[in-house]
């Protein structure tokens, strides 16, 4: 089948053939230790010369992505929004805001990647809405009472003492709640105050998501990246949330403003039946044009991992994201820490990442981009699929925030320019030139520094670049990962981490001091982290892949 081709694609990255099977054999999904591309899609490429990237340019940019040797693709949401939160206020589920294209170009996208053996997942964002969808407009309009949208979002009458009803925080500043003048009740929102949060106790909610992601499914998509999945349903009695002590609230992740932290979130969040609501929508969801089941993906935002597994028990989600490897330092036993596998009664895996677009850059956090690599070289082992976000693969850096550049609400907003997430969210440097290859225009958010290695053309000719490290090690990966058993075992002995997994070994020295590295007999190096070192030795920082020799064969 030809290939569509948009018209602004770049030759510096030429296609390659895939080793990645279209399809996969009936007793085992594409999945589990797949590797999914996050697209941020305003940040990507930009085709249409208005300074934000649109579904032409990731179309446009798929050669890059295939050459990677990802199994699919993530975009970040692409419907119609009034932009308060990037996106993630949505007032148009089943639409494409023009910004980003339109159903054609949705439709061009998804034949271009399964033509090139790439699965499509969809961001969906089901807790919330914008304050300007239609549901949202009829809620209000009904006002107290009313009986048809009314109860698709969360009201409740003022506390007391005439103010808000509970002590719940918004993840982006100030109560979760918001006085509606007109009917004289609060609406609750975990994030902004233009962004309502549904109820999903309400069947109907569940009834419009059922046919919204049935329209997706329709349109080809292969599966969906569940927005704060975590977050659907709040206890029934609004009961006020403990206050922590201060020191606790440092371990809170990011992605939520300072003032927001001081709660511990027993009422708001995870709520234990919530889990039940992914088994509800599972059961109604149409099959993919592939014919599989659609792959559901959970961001599950929460500090302890046997909460998520509880995401992943039969019939549930798929994978839900684990956040531990975000936030660790380059050190053995916080890594070796971090690194598991969920319990035996769940049935999916954990989604492993370094980044996203509302974490820091690895580079930039850990110190540089070797050791990111290292340190992904070790959670890419892990059982479950990775999340590699655009722009990891080119060692980028955090951008650096002042308040004439912001554009997150946390830095407009909330004023927490330190914790702004626009730091991720900086425009992929494609050349050296000045627009840096991204748009003819300026950017809708500025430009970081250029990656260590450089940009992506620059890197793409260099053997020895962040960039091709990266493809070697997901080239290694892809002929491993169908043989590798589902678990893997994790240990650290000072600084040398050591993980295995069935014949495969990874070794990462997260020291500063090299060390000799004592390989079995017969076993075969397939990759290391800093090419061309001396093969006695691990260096400060690296990591390496091993294959043991097979017994018996
Ligand atoms: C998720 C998104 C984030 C968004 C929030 C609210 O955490 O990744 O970007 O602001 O949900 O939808
Ligand atoms: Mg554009």
């Amino acid at each position: 089948m030809p290939v569509p081709q948009g018209e602004h694609v770049h030759d510096q990255n030429p296609p390659i053939s895939t080793t990645i099977p279209a399809t996969s054999g009936p007793e085992r999904p594409w999945w589990p230790d797949a590797v999914i591309y996050e697209v941020y899609i305003r940040s990507l490429a930009d085709s249409d010369g208005d300074g934000t990237g649109d579904l032409q340019g990731v179309i446009d940019r798929l050669d890059h992505i295939q050459a990677l040797g990802v199994n699919a693709v993530w975009i970040t949401p692409f419907f119609p929004s009034p932009g308060h939160d990037h996106g993630y206020d949505v007032s148009d589920f089943r639409g494409i805001d023009p910004t980003f294209g339109d159903t054609e170009t949705f439709r061009r996208l998804v034949a271009d990647l399964h033509g090139r053996g790439m699965r499509l997942l969809v961001d969906v964002v089901p807790n919330h809405t914008s304050h300007e969808h239609p549901w949202f407009r009829a809620a209000i309009a009904e006002g107290r009472g009313g009986t048809e949208y009314r109860d698709y979002y969360l009201w409740s009458d003022p506390g007391p003492d005439g103010g808000p009803p509970n002590n719940w925080l918004a993840n982006f500043g100030g109560s979760a709640w918001t006085w509606e003048p007109r009917s004289e009740q609060y609406y609750l929102h975990a994030y902004l105050p233009e962004q309502p949060d549904l109820n999903w106790r309400n069947p109907r909610v569940v009834e419009e998501w059922v046919d919204i992601l049935a329209h997706w499914i329709d349109l080809g998509a292969d599966g969906f990246r569940i927005d704060v999945a975590h977050n659907l349903l709040k206890h029934p009695d609004l009961p006020d949330n403990p206050v922590l002590e201060v020191a606790a609230t440092e371990h809170v992740p990011a992605g939520r403003v300072r003032s927001a932290r001081g709660l511990d979130r027993v009422y708001d969040v995870d709520q234990d039946e919530v889990v039940d609501l992914f088994a509800r929508l599972r059961e109604r969801l149409p099959r993919t044009h592939a014919g599989e089941e659609p792959f559901l993906l959970g961001e599950t935002v929460l500090e302890r991992p046997d909460r998520v597994e509880r995401y992943l028990q039969a019939g549930r989600l798929d994978a839900a994201m684990w956040f531990g490897t975000d936030r660790v330092s380059f050190e053995a036993a916080e890594v070796a820490r971090v690194l598991r596998t969920p319990g035996a009664d769940t049935a999916g895996t954990f989604g492993w990442f370094l980044s996203n677009h509302d974490r820091a850059r690895p580079a930039s956090r850990l110190g540089s981009a070797d050791r990111a690599l290292a340190l992904a070289a070790a959670v890419l082992a892990m059982p479950g699929p990775y999340l590699l976000y655009q722009g990891e693969e080119l060692g980028m850096l955090d951008l650096e925030i002042d308040p004439h550049t912001a554009r997150d609400p946390i830095a407009r907003r909330a004023g927490e320019l330190d914790v702004s997430r626009d730091r991720a969210r900086s425009p992929i440097p494609w050349t050296d030139e000045p627009g840096r290859g991204f748009s003819t225009a300026e950017p809708w958010l500025a430009h970081g520094p250029l990656p260590e290695h450089g940009s992506a053309a620059t890197q793409h000719g260099d053997v020895r670049s962040h960039l091709n490290r990266w493809r070697g090690l997901l080239s290694t990966w892809a002929g491993l990962r169908h043989q590798l058993p589902a678990s893997a075992s994790v240990d650290h002995d000072a600084d040398l981490l050591t993980l295995t997994r069935g014949t495969l070994t990874v070794w990462v020295n997260f020291g500063g001091e090299a060390v000799p590295l004592k390989r079995p007999a017969g076993a075969e190096i397939l990759w290391r982290s800093q090419p061309g070192g001396d093969p006695a030795t691990l260096r400060a920082g690296e990591a390496v892949w091993l294959r043991e020799p097979t017994r018996g064969t």
